[in-house]
């Protein structure tokens, strides 16, 4: 269903989206173990340093699902080839739903990146005639977070009681969402 997801995007300031490959892996667990104290409270896989084998083993994962279109991983790279966070739609909410995730290392906060990233995402989900709905999720206590889907005019839809997976976590998370129509139509002002 998803077989024609783009593996490749360019924001509108010039980083790229596109999935994480072996060449990335090094410089893939450096990043992380360098911002491990800012992804623990909110990413569940940086609990603890990350290792070569570790994200191996998650690349091989991420390859896999690309291939089987069942969940689409993408780094932001800068034009350069670094590495500047992750993102990624995810079909874990069900038919119709794709949900976006993402990161970025904490020197790059604050530039609207992530806000970008997010825009493009959806509009890629949006070109699905079977989905209907943007979805985003993250904890009430992650204020940073929600005010990625707030600034793009996603509505805050509910609250729903999940486990604690992140050290930050209060366990009740978010569910913002934007219909998949209002996208196609042209973003709310
Ligand atoms: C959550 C997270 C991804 C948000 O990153 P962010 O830098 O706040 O988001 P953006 O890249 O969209 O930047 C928004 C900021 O850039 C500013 N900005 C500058 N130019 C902008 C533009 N053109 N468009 C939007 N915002 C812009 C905004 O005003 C905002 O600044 P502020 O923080 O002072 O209000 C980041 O904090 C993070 O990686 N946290 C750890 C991991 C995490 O929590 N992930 C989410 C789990 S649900």
């Amino acid at each position: 269903m998803y077989e024609r997801m783009p593996r490749e995007l360019t924001l509108p300031t010039g980083e790229l989206l596109r999935p994480f490959g072996p060449a990335d892996l090094d410089q893939l667990v450096d990043v992380v173990n360098d911002n491990l104290e800012h992804l623990r409270p909110w990413m569940p896989w940086a609990q603890q340093p990350v290792t070569a084998e570790t994200q191996s083993e998650f690349l091989t994962a991420s390859a896999r699902n690309w291939a089987e279109g069942t969940d689409f991983v993408y780094g932001i790279f800068a034009a350069d080839g670094t590495i500047l966070g992750g993102t990624g739609l995810h079909t874990r909410q069900g038919p119709g739903v794709l949900e976006i995730g993402y990161w970025v290392r904490r020197d790059v906060q604050g530039r609207g990146l992530v806000t970008a990233a997010t825009r493009v995402l959806a509009e890629v989900a949006a070109s699905y005639d079977e989905v209907d709905t943007v979805a985003i999720y993250c904890d009430e206590a992650n204020v940073r977070s929600a005010a990625v889907p707030r600034r793009l005019g996603f509505t805050l839809v509910g609250v729903e009681e999940r486990e604690p997976l992140a050290a930050g976590e209060t366990g009740w998370h978010q569910v913002w969402t934007m219909p998949a129509a209002v996208i196609r139509a042209g973003w709310p002002a």
